[in-house]
């Protein structure tokens, strides 16, 4: 089966359409067979639209429909009758009289069935059947059971096709609980086959058609003996999952996300860091391995500290024993899935723009303030590498000329100022002038400098801990308003330990900063990067 995920149902029902176009054009007088239920209607609409263009002529064409209830009046507004007129048939010129759907009238459905089976054979069979899926898998209304119909036939509705279909009556109880059905034979016997789903309540079933071997419960299944079927559909039903790896200085996090972006399972190992590369590498090999087995994992996608050498495919980080390390090729000999690999800070970025509180805007900028300034760059929803890779410095910009020395050569560098290890010699630097403050006894108390400290002491009134804070805005909302200007993002995130200050901190930033831009905190905190990561592998990221 061959898949085709367009990015939303306009998409999806344009290829759908193009396909039945093509057919239409090499075989004017095509059979064709043809689904009802909602996911077709844009196909349908789209076919209308080429027939009205002259781009494609119903005149010689024959149709045949999978289904109708039974019983049911043919003009009863819910008789798949009545929707194929409507979506179709009166839309374009075909011959009405080539349009075909079981009787759901009839008396004898038993004949009526065997009649029906017998036109299509008749025909020459269906050169292209249009299909779409039930949340049970069932493909017409041939629906989950431990035999399948091969042939046209009366079958009865399960209790979940009923509740599905029941949006489109008034009453739960007014949808009928039969229905004619070509058989599973029948479908099969079609030349070509495109299935079609659409929408979050698809998913499951996408999932369980795309993983599970042929089983008469998951009806679609059958499908996979058929050797032209294309399944078109949208990201939204489409069962991919990504395996999201951040290696950070502690510990090394695991996620599987959805296609929806939730972390589905989450795990994760003690970074070890003592131990050699190799010996890291293969750990974080080893969960890989152990997780995609039990999950229906794409791809793997890894954010790690440090710079990467794209060109050489290796990776060099301060406080691991990274230095020149090929983690890529590593990960690549025991992960037999696409392996991608960033800057962790660009992850972070990449997942609270894809999921976070950048979802709404194209372009976003993500500080992670820690032991120094972490930037990820997100333009048009995607990372913003520079020409070698390694663009997002932002932690790195002079604001400070002459400045304190910076451990990258330069001097005046902005983490050195606006990092929370910026921010903790700050404090100790005015405890050791103040050694009576309120500050200073928060220090004594809690036997520790953190980035908590200034907060904890302003909260008690603490005019020393005022100042410090006050000097730390200024020097964190320098930096941002010149990213601001350079870039003017939809919005600015704020991530790492010190965003856990919330309003406390946002609130005197947003005013000093004084900016029409967004600043906003981390919605996703330490699952950002994981997220991220995730999102390396899904295309063009
Ligand atoms: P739907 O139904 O297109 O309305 O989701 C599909 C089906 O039940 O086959």
């Amino acid at each position: 089966m061959r898949v085709i995920v367009c990015n939303d149902y306009d998409e999806m029902s344009k290829r759908a359409a193009k396909i039945v176009a093509s057919q239409i054009t090499l075989k004017p007088n095509c059979v064709l067979g043809l689904a009802t239920g909602s996911t077709p209607i844009g196909l349908y609409d789209n076919l209308a639209e080429m027939n009205k263009l002259g781009e494609i002529d119903f005149s010689d064409v024959t149709t045949f429909n999978l289904d109708e209830y039974y019983p049911i009046n043919l003009d009863n507004d819910q008789s798949y009758h009545y929707f194929m007129n409507e979506h179709l048939f009166t839309r374009v010129n075909i011959d009405i009289n080539s349009t075909h759907l079981p009787n759901g009238q009839t008396d004898d459905p038993e004949t009526e069935c065997e009649n029906y089976e017998k036109m299509i054979n008749d025909a020459g069979g269906i050169d292209l059947q249009i299909l779409g899926i039930g949340q049970n898998g069932h493909i017409g209304f041939n629906e989950p059971d431990n035999n399948l119909n091969t042939v046209t036939h009366l079958t009865g509705l399960t209790q979940s096709t009923i509740e599905a279909n029941s949006r489109f009556f008034e009453k739960k109880e007014d949808v009928p609980t039969r229905a004619l059905t070509m058989g599973i034979a029948s479908i099969l016997k079609s030349r070509k086959i495109v299935l079609l789903a659409s929408g979050r309540t698809k998913y499951k079933v996408v999932s369980e058609l795309l993983n599970e071997g042929i089983n008469t419960s998951v009806p679609a299944t059958m499908l996979k003996v058929h050797p032209d079927v294309v399944l078109i559909c949208d990201k939204e039903a489409y069962a991919s999952m990504y395996l999201g790896v951040d290696i950070g200085g502690t510990s090394i996090k695991f996620g599987v996300v959805d296609g929806f972006n939730n972390i589905v399972y989450k795990d994760s190992l003690p970074t070890q860091k003592d131990k050699p590369a190799r010996a890291i590498i293969d750990n974080i090999a080893k969960a890989c391995k152990d997780i995609t087995s039990r999950f229906p994992v794409t791809a793997v996608g890894v954010g790690t500290p440090g710079i990467i050498d794209f060109a050489k495919k290796t990776v060099t980080a301060a406080n691991l024993p990274f230095d020149n390390t090929p983690i890529f090729d590593w990960l690549k000999e025991s992960i037999n899935l696409p392996v991608y690999i960033n800057n962790d800070a660009n992850c972070a970025a990449l997942g609270e723009a894809v999921a976070g509180e950048g979802a709404g805007e194209k372009d976003m900028l993500m500080i992670t303030l820690g032991t120094g300034i972490g930037g990820g760059i997100i333009i048009d929803k995607k990372i913003y590498m520079g020409a070698k890779g390694d663009a997002g410095e932002i932690g790195h910009m002079c604001i400070e000329t002459n400045g304190k020395p910076c451990s990258c050569g330069n001097r005046g560098c902005w983490e050195k100022y606006a990092s929370v290890s910026a921010l903790i010699e700050q404090t100790e630097e005015a405890v050791l002038k103040n050694p009576n403050s309120i500050l200073a006894n928060v220090i004594a108390k809690n036997h520790v400098v953190d980035g908590k400290t200034v907060f904890e002491a302003k909260q008690k009134g603490c005019t020393v801990a005022d100042a410090v804070f006050e000097q730390y805005i200024e020097y964190l909302a320098v930096g941002i308003r010149n990213i601001i200007n350079i870039f003017r993002p939809g919005a600015v995130v704020i991530a790492g330990g010190i965003s856990e200050a919330g309003q406390a901190l946002l609130d005197p930033l947003v005013k000093k900063v004084d900016s029409s831009v967004p600043i906003k905190i981390s919605r996703l905190q330490n699952d950002a990067g994981i997220i991220g990561a995730a999102l390396l592998g899904e295309k063009n990221r």
